[in-house]
């Protein structure tokens, strides 16, 4: 069977996520299931003004809450921040989070990103965070890569942060390390067992992750130019290019 009939349709996936806008509206924890969250956040804002310094506008993919783009304006303000998400209450949240931190032009987009028109030369910084890994196959992933590439403009750059996968020996090692991270949330004990099982249970009925070095492959093949992965732990990665 492929691996698109064996996983959540966008319609779950919508759901389950406009369900969830509060765990992603948090700044000084970022979203505790993935490992490195804040520091992710901080690295991504400080790379992407570094690289795209006079940047006017962003593209957030999967935008969720707006955590990142929000980051973003912490450094560079004003910026026209496009928004894109498949779930209506997390872009509401976005847009009532964001709309004070910036005078530039606010559009929001409900839709699934491979569907959006990202136009050309549109943006000076796409940002995608936890959201790629709903990508399924090889055709998808060269869509979005080849799409965020015509959408940025020359200097612009791509950043993602993301739950990885790797080669087999090393990606039960990797999942463990993610295992003891969740279930010290919950302070270990039956209660983080539980909690690991249930972030492990909804990452295999939703998520289709790819290897690091694989996206940054695909990413290169599309255009990109210097990529620079700034920082690994175990399951997660973020890093980005320039076009
Ligand atoms: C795990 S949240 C991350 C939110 C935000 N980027 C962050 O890092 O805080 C993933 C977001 O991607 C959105 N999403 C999932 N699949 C999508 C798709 N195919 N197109 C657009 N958005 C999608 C979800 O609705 C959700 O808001």
């Amino acid at each position: 069977m492929e691996l698109q009939a064996l996983k959540s349709t966008l319609d779950e996936i919508r759901a389950r996520f406009d369900k969830d806008v509060e765990r992603f509206s948090n700044l000084e924890t970022g979203q505790t299931a993935t490992m490195d969250a804040v520091l992710c956040m901080e690295l991504i804002a400080l790379a992407a003004t570094a690289v795209t310094p006079r940047a006017a506008s962003v593209l957030d993919i999967g935008c969720g809450a707006g955590n990142y783009t929000l980051k973003i304006l912490d450094r560079i303000s004003p910026l026209d921040c496009t928004l894109l998400d498949l779930s209506r209450p997390m872009l509401d949240r976005a847009v009532q989070r964001i709309r004070p931190r910036t005078t530039g032009r606010i559009t929001p987009i409900q839709s699934d990103m491979l569907s959006a028109d990202f136009g050309v030369e549109n943006f000076d910084i796409v940002l995608a965070t936890s959201t790629l890994h709903h990508l399924r196959d090889d055709l998808e992933w060269d869509t979005l890569f080849r799409k965020v590439h015509a959408a940025l403009r020359p200097g612009g750059s791509f950043w993602i942060f993301d739950l990885i996968i790797h080669e087999v020996a090393l990606d039960a090692l990797m999942r463990e390390r993610y295992g003891r991270y969740l279930a010290g949330l919950k302070g270990g004990g039956p209660e983080g067992d539980a909690y690991r099982n249930h972030v492990f249970a909804y990452i295999e009925q939703e998520d289709s992750p790819r290897p690091l070095l694989w996206q940054i492959g695909r990413m290169q093949a599309a255009g990109f130019k210097n990529p620079e992965i700034l920082h690994k732990n175990a399951c997660f990665a973020a890093f980005g290019a320039v076009k």
